[in-house]
């Protein structure tokens, strides 16, 4: 069932974890976890396309998964490729346009093709951006953003004085989306594990003890109800955000 009221997040970043655990508490190898954790990914699409959720970004791979044993990291990329073999029809008919975030130039050839694939054929989408941070960090992102900028300066497009908080988002990876409303992490850790560090400033967090590959559209839909109740106060007091 859609969720009633107006305040639904625009965007909404999930910290997808807890594959592995999952995978060990059935007996099974870790790559089944994340091979079931592929239906919670379509779950959260549903449930963003059914709350008119606009921007649903997805941490499907950081910058440090790569110290993981090789077979896991190739398993990944291999799952990664087939899903976007698998979903691309039914993303295309869902109105769900895919972008990628993240440094692709570690990518194999396979996966990188792959990526511009799926960005190629969902590029109509209207109804939902879905964002896949993929070999993503926000240390990465922020040391990208500084170098832009320097580069910039020495260049003497811009000076040093003029770079202000618009110049910092112009040249974050992240520019063409809005920072996210709610983040969500599932399998009961508390923390942002590299993501997003500058976007999250004043999102609201929410964390919950399933696994990803427990993450139902109800479990989607509780976590925004949690946001619903929230009062998003961005550092001013209650009585200022109710005259805003
Ligand atoms: C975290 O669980 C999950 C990942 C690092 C990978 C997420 C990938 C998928 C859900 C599948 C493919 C993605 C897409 C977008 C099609 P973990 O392995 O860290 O779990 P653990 O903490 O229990 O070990």
């Amino acid at each position: 069932m859609e969720i009633s009221g107006n305040n639904i997040p625009r965007h909404v970043a999930i910290i997808m974890d807890g594959n592995g655990r999952w995978a060990e508490k059935h007996g099974k190898e870790r790559i089944f976890g994340h091979m079931n954790g592929v239906e919670s990914v379509r779950n959260a699409v549903r449930a963003s396309l059914k709350n008119g959720v606009r921007y649903l970004t997805l941490y499907a791979f950081s910058t440090e998964n790569w110290g993981r044993p090789a077979e896991e990291v190739e398993a990944l990329m291999e799952l990664l490729c087939q899903s976007i073999e698998n979903e691309s029809k039914e993303l295309c008919k869902q109105g769900v346009r895919v972008e990628i975030l993240g440094d692709r130039s570690r990518m194999s050839e396979k996966v990188q093709e792959h990526l511009s694939l799926i960005e190629t054929q969902t590029r109509k989408g209207e109804k939902l951006t879905l964002i896949l941070a993929i070999n993503y960090s926000s240390r990465w992102e922020i040391t990208r953003m500084a170098q832009h900028i320097a580069q910039e300066v020495a260049q003497g497009k811009i000076t040093p004085e003029s770079v202000d908080q618009q110049t910092v988002i112009a040249h974050m990876a992240t520019a063409s989306w809005p920072d996210p409303d709610l983040l969500i992490r599932t399998s009961g850790e508390r923390r942002l594990s590299n993501f997003l560090l500058w976007q999250l400033a004043y999102t609201e967090l929410y964390f919950t003890d399933i696994y990803w590959p427990d993450f139902t559209e109800a479990e989607y839909d509780k976590a925004i109800r949690s946001y619903q109740g929230r009062e998003r106060r961005y550092g001013l007091t209650t009585k200022q955000r109710r005259e805003k």
